[in-house]
């Protein structure tokens, strides 16, 4: 019986790897989520995620920026290192940052390796789609696992006039659809499909066989993600359509910081066991200073 549940254990906590992720197409729906540092990358691995992105949102929903094209390199390679200092069981994958993959296949490389050398990613993501493909089928030829990003790129949002659905057109469709058949032939492991409709996603899922991992592209990919903050409800201004909060962690954490304050004010706070204590002895021998 012991033996059964340690070889039972040991199979749920197995590390999640590219390749694992990159079978699971048509099977369970995989999950990923958001995450930028070491306690919230323990939340994202203890509530099950198979799979936590170091996403480039960090320029928004941390660092306060307008737009994700603000954050450089060092800094998620500091986000990214402290994600993987949580050891988790998930797949950690860092966000290659806007112009860190557009100008050279060896730049990509070298910008790729610092989130997995510096960073301890185990794969990484870039957005775009057959313009990208040298830097993608590179990556790949180095042994990196890439995830592709297509639809609603933020990082193109001067480009795009702004954060605007994608593929409501036929041949903005088919666009996208060659895109994902691109990325795919090129070797992804796994393909996020943002801001289109559910059933341009459908098709794409349809049609390639990495799997694809939807935001705001409806239930048919293979798998969800959303921001750690927009799920659990510490994210601020108007949320897009597609996002559901699963809890409301502002008003808990605000709620928690006033009893604080309320407690410091009215003296209950630090109380006797909350504090350290000299031995009679000390205590008497002070006293006769
Ligand atoms: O940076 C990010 O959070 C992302 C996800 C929205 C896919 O790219």
């Amino acid at each position: 019986m012991a033996n059964e549940e340690t070889t039972a254990d040991a199979e749920r906590v197995s590390k999640i790897t590219a390749p694992m992720i990159r079978a699971r197409k048509g099977g369970p729906p995989i999950t990923m989520v958001t995450a930028y540092d070491y306690s919230s990358a323990r939340i994202a691995d203890e509530g099950g995620m198979d799979m936590i992105l170091v996403g480039d949102s960090v320029a928004n929903v941390v660092h306060g920026h307008p737009t994700t094209i603000s954050i450089d390199l060092d800094t998620m390679v500091l986000h990214t290192a402290a994600v993987a200092r949580a050891k988790p069981r998930a797949l950690v994958i860092g966000d290659m940052p806007w112009l860190t993959y557009h100008l050279s296949e060896e730049a990509t490389i070298k910008n790729a390796g610092r989130l997995i050398r510096d960073g301890g990613a185990e794969a990484v993501k870039l957005e775009g789609g057959r313009k990208r493909l040298p830097m993608i089928k590179a990556l790949v030829d180095t042994e990196i696992p890439v995830m592709g990003h297509i639809g609603l790129t933020p990082q193109s949002v001067h480009a795009m006039g702004g954060y605007r659905v994608q593929g409501k057109m036929v041949e903005d469709a088919r666009d996208l659809i060659k895109d994902g058949q691109a990325l795919d032939q090129a070797g992804i492991f796994a393909l996020v499909l943002e801001g289109i409709p559910s059933a341009l996603a459908d098709i794409i899922t349809k049609e390639i066989s990495a799997p694809t991992i939807g935001i705001g592209a409806g239930p048919g990919t293979d798998g969800q993600v959303l921001v750690f903050h927009d799920v659990l409800g510490l994210s601020y201004g108007r949320s897009p359509k597609f996002v559901r909060r699963f809890a409301d962690l502002h008003a808990a954490a605000v709620a928690g910081i006033d009893s604080f304050r309320r407690a410091v004010e009215n003296g209950s706070f630090p109380n006797e066991e909350e504090s350290y204590h000299l031995s009679d002895e000390v205590a008497q021998a002070l006293r006769d200073l």
